[in-house]
């Protein structure tokens, strides 16, 4: 017991001077914002996010045009409306960057952002078929995880069918995979940091490339 105040004792000044992985907190007020979000509005708005994001948010795999490699981008379609939400306040106020969706999220109020969250998760998840390849590695880290790397198995916070859970759990079934491999590798060299408490830092560090790359195969045929 004794010991494991001192360790708290320890490690609380370094947590009060770090920087917040987020400036979201999930307050009453937050989360009855987007429970609020004007859908019909995030439907207009979301005119200007087609070019990218596809007409109907699901997303464009990586593409190469005339020798040009253009990345993937993520699919928004069944996203859960409070992450997409914590995503574009993210991008917003400097806590995850990227050259496009930081102008573009700066350019949305709080408002915004709800109602383009709520209308996004009234679209349908796109269904990528399944070619009948089975990922025996990564099935068994998203239903078991590992306990030699003190792994925790993906459907305890993504859910069994990859849907997502309340506030800031993304949905991960449908997602473009190239998109996947990419941000798990930003999360696992620290240019993501946009995740409260690390928990996807810490687990990314733990996956090897090879599993990483699996895992996005997997998740992308999951529906
Ligand atoms: C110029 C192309 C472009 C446009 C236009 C664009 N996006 Fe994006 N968006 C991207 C790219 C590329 C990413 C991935 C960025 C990264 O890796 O951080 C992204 C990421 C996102 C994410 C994070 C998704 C996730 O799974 O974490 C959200 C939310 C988002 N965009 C919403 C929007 C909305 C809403 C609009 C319209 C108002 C929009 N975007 C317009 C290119 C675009
Ligand atoms: C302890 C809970 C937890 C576990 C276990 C977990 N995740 Fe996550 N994951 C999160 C949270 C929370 C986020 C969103 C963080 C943020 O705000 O950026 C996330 C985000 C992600 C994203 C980014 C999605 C996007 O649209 O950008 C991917 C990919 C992902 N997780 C994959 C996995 C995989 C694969 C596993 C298993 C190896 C896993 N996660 C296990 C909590 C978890």
């Amino acid at each position: 017991m004794i010991r494991i105040l001192l360790v708290g004792a320890l490690i609380a000044p370094v947590l009060v001077n770090a920087e917040p992985a987020s400036q979201i907190a999930w307050t009453a007020q937050a989360l009855n914002q987007v429970k609020n979000g004007n859908s019909a509005k995030g439907k207009e708005l979301a005119e200007s996010c087609k070019s990218c994001h596809g007409d109907q948010g699901q997303g464009m795999k990586e593409e190469t045009r005339d020798g040009e490699t253009l990345p993937a981008i993520p699919a928004l379609a069944g996203q859960v409306a409070t992450y997409t939400y914590k995503q574009l306040r993210d991008y917003s106020n400097g806590s995850r960057s990227h050259d496009s969706m930081t102008s573009i999220a700066k350019g949305l109020s709080e408002q915004d952002a709800a109602d383009l969250a709520v209308w996004f998760s009234t679209l349908k998840q796109q269904e990528i078929k399944s070619n009948g390849q089975h990922f025996a590695r990564a099935d068994k880290l998203v239903e078991e995880g590992d306990g030699k790397r003190i792994l925790p198995p993906c459907f305890v916070c993504h859910g069994g069918k990859g849907q997502g859970e309340k506030m800031d759990i993304p949905a991960l079934a449908g997602q473009q995979g190239d998109y996947f491999s990419r941000t798990l590798q930003d999360y696992k060299n620290g240019s993501r940091h946009n995740d409260i408490y690390s928990r996807m830092r810490l687990i990314a560090q733990q996956l090897s490339d090879d599993e990483i790359k699996e895992l996005a195969q997997y998740y992308q045929q999951l529906n």
